[in-house]
């Protein structure tokens, strides 16, 4: 291909994530507060938008792309963009379309994911208690994400299940969810809580530090560390007992900026070169006044030039600002 995307730190960037819709249909407590403002669709990209952008990335050797939200499949049209960007995948330009879903909408789409290329997907999944589940995502929706995993694995998707791990609201419950999992071939990446964005309760009620997690899952079971990766930031150790890996994401207890390989896409075009820092560059004014693809990659070499190294995320007392203002919603994580 052309000149790969290379940072000022020297880091290739291979993955894009696009946030194709700020919105969504649940309203969970670590993400967004119940009276969520969200943007005029005015502002948003259309998906042709997006697919142009995307194929300007996979033409500097982007070789994954993820959709994620908000929640990607409540963004009406978004199969058409995953059908269209499919095509990269089979024609080899593209060695994963994938997408990080909240589930509750997966049951309808999942056939035709998988009919586009799609081939993995995440999940996100905090418990697996209905009482629970309403109170952290602050919607009853336990039962559609089960049906939505469930049609998910019959279309022959891989599924692995992403849990945000929250002090009072499931840390007591992370083994059973490792059980759940593990017993149906999924693997599980456990999430530390990031403070982006303004949302009701405290970060520092919410948040639990993987090593301390890892320290219970060890008293039970027999951890064994792997060099298996999936492309995110997610290591991961085999769980001897149950045959099934665990995935850890650590941006607060250990981070893994050295190793970033990624930007993301906002749905109203703006480029994020690190999820914690609020340097962007607008795409969106670039098609918007007529770019050419000569102008675009140029642009993209531009922002890729301003990457940061890193982010600072840290929780350590009650009461602290976010480390960005924007949502994980807009961003997409
Ligand atoms: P895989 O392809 O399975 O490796 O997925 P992924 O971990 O790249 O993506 P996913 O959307 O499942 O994200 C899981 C968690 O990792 C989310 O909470 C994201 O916010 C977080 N995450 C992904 N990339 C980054 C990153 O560059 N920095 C930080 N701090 N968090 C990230
Ligand atoms: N911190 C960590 N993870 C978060 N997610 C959403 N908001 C946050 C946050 N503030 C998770 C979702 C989903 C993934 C894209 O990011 O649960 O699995
Ligand atoms: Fe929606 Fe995902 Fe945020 Fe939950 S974490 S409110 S499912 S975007």
């Amino acid at each position: 291909p052309a000149r790969p995307l290379v940072d000022p730190f020297g880091r290739t960037i291979a993955y894009l994530r696009v946030s194709v819709t700020d919105r969504c249909n649940l309203r969970c407590a670590y993400c967004m507060p119940e009276r969520m403002r969200f943007l005029p669709k005015t502002d948003l990209l259309t998906l042709e938008e997006m697919a142009r952008i995307v194929r300007a990335f996979i033409r500097r050797g982007v070789r994954k792309v993820r959709l994620t939200g908000g929640e990607p499949l409540a963004r009406r049209g978004v199969e058409a963009l995953i059908a269209d960007l499919g095509e990269e995948v089979r024609r080899g330009a593209l060695d994963e379309l994938t997408l990080t879903t909240n589930g509750a909408l997966l049951a309808r789409h999942a056939a035709g994911l998988a009919a586009a290329g799609v081939r993995r997907i995440n999940v996100s999944l905090d418990t697996l208690d209905r009482a629970r589940f309403a109170r952290i995502a602050r919607r009853d929706a336990l039962a559609d994400v089960l049906d939505g995993i469930e049609a998910a694995r019959a279309a022959g998707l891989a599924v692995k299940i992403n849990t945000v791990a929250l002090k009072d609201d499931n840390a007591d419950e992370i083994p059973d969810i490792i059980v759940w999992a593990h017993g149906r071939g999924m693997d599980v990446s456990l999430i530390e809580v990031m403070p982006l964005g303004e949302v009701d309760e405290d970060r520092f009620d919410q948040y639990l530090p993987l090593c301390e997690v890892r320290a219970a899952l060890e008293k039970r079971w027999t951890l064994t560390d792997v060099a298996y990766r999936t492309g995110g930031p997610s290591r991961y150790a085999r769980v001897e007992q149950t045959g099934g890996r665990v995935g850890f994401i650590t941006p607060l207890t250990k981070n893994f900026c050295e190793g970033c390989n990624r930007v993301r896409l906002t749905c109203t075009g703006r480029l994020y070169m690190c999820l914690g820092r609020d340097d962007d560059a607008d795409f969106r004014a670039l098609l918007r006044a007529g770019a050419d693809d000569a102008t675009l990659d140029a642009a993209l070499d531009a922002a890729i030039a301003r990457k940061p190294w890193g982010h600072d995320f840290r929780i350590d007392r009650p009461g602290a600002a976010p480390a960005v203002a924007r949502a994980m919603s807009m961003t997409g994580g």
